[in-house]
């Protein structure tokens, strides 16, 4: 506004400088100024629909003229410029004829005089109420499944419009169907109604209403004329025959008509449905019919349904019919029986009229008569039923299930084709009944306790898996339908071939053994089938030295006389046809040691104290000799002396040969060794003592296998690894032998 107000000033004194510089050329000056603008509304701001309105724009000028200032005076609505005029009267109008809705808004106008532009404030106009509309119907009279066409005008108005158009049985309030709609660009809408099979005379109500702001104004509501409506076709209809009374075997018809007034070109569907089934149909006729001999379940509820493709027509009607005879018995004194019991079943119908009655398994007639009995075999299992029949009626009975059980056939039980078993081994053992009627259910006894069970449902063989420990007895159990009791299978012993576990050695008495005296070496395992062989090993021998089978958990090897020459380590194993090849068991190592009798100590003692007593006299007598042979040497007289003590040299003071010969070998080797050692030794030697040793035996090789001499070798030569090899191996031979 300030700044409107500076411009003015601007203005004021542009136009000022003008009026002067016109005043001083023409001498003639006028001034204008507009007091006040202002708008009246007639009859009111506020009118009624229809009513003739007229807008006032009154304007007040002062001016220093003689005559009236022409000045511009324009109306604006909603800021639109709608009317302008060039006046110079104080008061100019526009005239609305009849106002309607779209005229309502904000009115208001401007003055400009010589550029000097003033407006009004704004005026709203509010037009009340919408003229009543029009309804126009296409046609006066309808066919059910028809349409009407319903105009629903307000010519007055212009869009947009929003139409509400129901429509009404004559002489009744509720609305039949009601249908909404805008019209955005035109001031009517055209609406179709569908003619439906409970409309006789139909009207219908339209009611416009506007919108404008937030304001909306409706209309009374206008009837439209009448419209007839004329059926199609008629109601169905029913006709039941035979009427009155209907007995089971009575020919049924259950017929259903309608009559076709309108459309020739199209029939009508005509359906017949019991519950929710369709029994009968037609399409290019006026009638359907249901065709069908009377029974029972042929009682209920009927529905005959007429449709066209928008029109339906229902009724429904409720068909009774007399029993001829009641639904047959099918009995039986047991639905379970074993084989070779007899079967017996009886068929009857209450009140037991004459009838023709057929009994069937299956699909299958086993009888015509009422009754009927057998002896029961496995075949006669199945589902029976009767029927009875009088005339044309034919009834069916309830089904019987009729179980007969075969007995079983003593199950048989068998172990899986694995010839041995081998401990820790899972193993299958099966049973089987092969005839008798399954379900069977099978126990499994093992040691005369119930190990597993299992119900086959076919004869095929029950399998029931069980590991494999030790010795034992499994039998079975099959029992089934049958009255009989369980049947037993014979029993089946299961040997368990056990491989042989934890093998041990041990010696008897001590580890440490007397020479002379035996040595018993034990091998013996925790477990294991029979044959089991044992082999005997000393340490860092690849072979063994001795090996044996046996039946028995033990195996003892025996050295009589052991000698120093059994001093080792030694173990052995154990193995039987279940053992793995590549590791049998072995034991632990057992050090034996040998060592000298106590009695053979003494002895050695006394042997060599008296070898050192010999050699001392020896030594004396020598150098005595010596002595006198300095003084006088008669070589000859020394000479008997010598031979008789180089011969017992030569026989007996050679070891190795003495212990080789006892063995059964002729060293040479070994004798020519020892030779020149005897030749080179002093008469005062070792060897000495073994003369005396042999001469304590009658026969000198035969005194050498004796223990004592034995022993007393082997602990004064210490060990000969070759005597050991060749012992050894001497006995592997002889083992292989046997
Ligand atoms: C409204 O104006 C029309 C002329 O435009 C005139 O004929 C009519 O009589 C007027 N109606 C009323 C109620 O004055
Ligand atoms: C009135 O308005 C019309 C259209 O806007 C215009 O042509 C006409 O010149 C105006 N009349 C006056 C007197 O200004
Ligand atoms: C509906 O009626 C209006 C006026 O009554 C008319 O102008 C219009 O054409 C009609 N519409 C139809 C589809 O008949
Ligand atoms: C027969 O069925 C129709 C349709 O299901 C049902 O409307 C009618 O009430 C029923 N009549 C009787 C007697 O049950
Ligand atoms: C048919 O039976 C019903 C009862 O089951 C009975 O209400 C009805 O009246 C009977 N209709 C006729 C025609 O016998
Ligand atoms: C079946 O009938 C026979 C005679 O017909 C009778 O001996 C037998 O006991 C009956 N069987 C049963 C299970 O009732
Ligand atoms: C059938 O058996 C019933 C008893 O179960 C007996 O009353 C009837 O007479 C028998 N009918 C015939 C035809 O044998
Ligand atoms: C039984 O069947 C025979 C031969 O089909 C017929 O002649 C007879 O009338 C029937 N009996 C009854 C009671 O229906
Ligand atoms: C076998 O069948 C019988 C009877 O149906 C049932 O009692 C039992 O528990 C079943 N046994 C097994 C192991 O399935
Ligand atoms: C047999 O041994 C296996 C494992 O060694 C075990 O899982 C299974 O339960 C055993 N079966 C029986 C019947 O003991
Ligand atoms: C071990 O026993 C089996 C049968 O029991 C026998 O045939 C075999 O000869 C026995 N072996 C020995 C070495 O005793």
């Amino acid at each position: 506004m300030q700044l409107r107000w500076a411009r003015g000033d601007k203005m004021w004194l542009g136009v000022l400088l003008t009026l002067l510089l016109c005043s001083s050329l023409d001498g003639q000056e006028n001034f204008f100024t507009i007091n006040s603008i202002r708008m009246e509304s007639l009859p009111d701001w506020t009118v009624q629909n229809g009513q003739n309105l007229t807008l006032q724009c009154i304007v007040d000028v002062s001016t220093t003229s003689q005559v009236k200032p022409q000045h511009l005076v324009e109306f604006y609505k909603d800021d639109e410029l709608i009317y302008n005029v060039s006046s110079m009267e104080n008061t100019e109008s526009i005239f609305i004829p009849q106002a309607r809705v779209y005229d309502s808004g904000m009115y208001k106008c401007t003055v400009t005089l010589n550029r000097k532009k003033k407006p009004t404030q704004e005026y709203q106009v509010s037009v009340r109420g919408v003229p009543s509309p029009r309804v126009t119907l296409d046609k006066r009279e309808a066919i059910e499944g028809g349409v009407v066409m319903v105009n629903c005008s307000v010519p007055e108005e212009k869009a947009p419009i929003h139409f509400t158009v129901e429509k009404l049985e004559l002489d009744t309030k509720n609305v039949k169907q009601k249908r909404e709609k805008t019209s955005r660009d035109q001031n009517f809408v055209t609406l179709e109604f569908p003619v439906e099979e409970q409309d006789h005379v139909l009207i219908f109500r339209c009611q416009a209403r506007i919108t404008f702001g937030i304001r909306t104004e409706i209309s009374e509501s206008t009837r439209s004329d009448l419209v007839t409506v004329r059926e199609s076709f008629s109601s169905p209809k029913f006709h039941i025959s035979p009427t009155g009374l209907i007995t089971e075997g009575d020919q049924l018809h259950v017929q259903c008509f309608v009559q076709v007034t309108h459309q020739p070109y199209e029939f009508p569907e005509i359906i017949i449905q019991k519950d929710k089934t369709i029994v009968a149909n037609s399409r290019h006729s006026n009638g359907a019919d249901y065709a069908v001999m009377a029974m029972m379940e042929h009682n209920g509820n009927y529905t005959c349904k007429v449709e066209s493709s928008r029109i339906s027509k229902v009724i429904s009607i409720m068909v009774n019919i007399t029993e001829l005879f009641s639904k047959p018995k099918l009995e039986t004194s047991s639905t379970r029986l074993d084989q070779g019991e007899s079967l017996n079943l009886s068929c009857s119908i209450l009140g037991a009229p004459p009838a023709n009655f057929t009994i069937r398994k299956g699909d299958t007639i086993v009888s015509h008569s009422q009754n009927f009995s057998k002896i029961a075999s496995g075949w006669d299992s199945g589902t029976y039923t009767c029927t009875a029949g009088i005339g044309k009626v034919v009834k069916k009975s309830n089904m019987v299930r009729i179980d007969v059980c075969e007995m079983l056939s003593k199950p048989r039980i068998s172990l899986d084709a694995r010839s041995e078993v081998i401990k820790g081994q899972t193993i299958e053992v099966s049973c089987q009944s092969i005839s008798g009627t399954s379900p069977i259910f099978y126990q499994l006894l093992k040691a005369n306790k119930v190990l597993e069970s299992c119900n086959k449902s076919s004869n095929d063989p029950a399998v029931f898996k069980d590991n494999a420990t030790k010795d034992v007895e499994y039998q079975c159990i099959a029992d089934n339908c049958h009255s009989h009791t369980k049947m037993f299978s014979e029993v089946l012993r299961v040997k368990v071939v056990a491989p042989v576990d934890e093998v041990q050695i041990s010696i008897l008495l001590s580890e440490v053994v007397e020479s002379g005296t035996d040595m018993v070496l034990r091998c013996f395992v925790n477990e294991g089938s029979a044959p089991i062989t044992y082999r005997f090993y000393r340490e860092k021998e690849g072979k063994p030295f001795h090996q044996v089978t046996l039946n028995d958990t033990q195996a003892f090897w025996r050295k009589p006389q052991a000698t120093k020459d059994q001093e080792g380590q030694y173990y052995c194993t154990a193995f039987n046809r279940v053992s793995h090849p590549k590791s049998f068991p072995q034991s632990r190592k057992l050090t034996v040691r040998v060592v000298l009798a106590s009695w053979k100590k003494g002895l050695i003692a006394v042997v060599v104290i008296g070898v050192i007593i010999a050699a001392l006299v020896v030594g004396a007598k020598c150098y005595l000799l010596r002595k006198a042979e300095a003084r006088q040497r008669p070589v000859e007289m020394s000479r008997p002396a010598a031979p008789l003590l180089n011969s017992n040299n030569e026989k007996m003071l050679d070891p190795s040969s003495e212990t080789n010969s006892h063995y059964g070998y002729n060293d040479d080797v070994g004798n020519h060794a020892m030779k020149p050692v005897n030749e080179n030794k002093e008469p005062l030697n070792l060897d000495v003592e073994y003369t005396e040793v042999e001469v304590s035996s009658a026969e000198p090789h035969r005194a050498l296998g004796t223990k004592g001499t034995e022993t007393l070798y082997s602990e004064i030569r210490k060990a000969d690894c070759d005597f050991m090899e060749n012992r050894s191996s001497r006995t592997e031979g002889s083992l292989d032998g046997t």
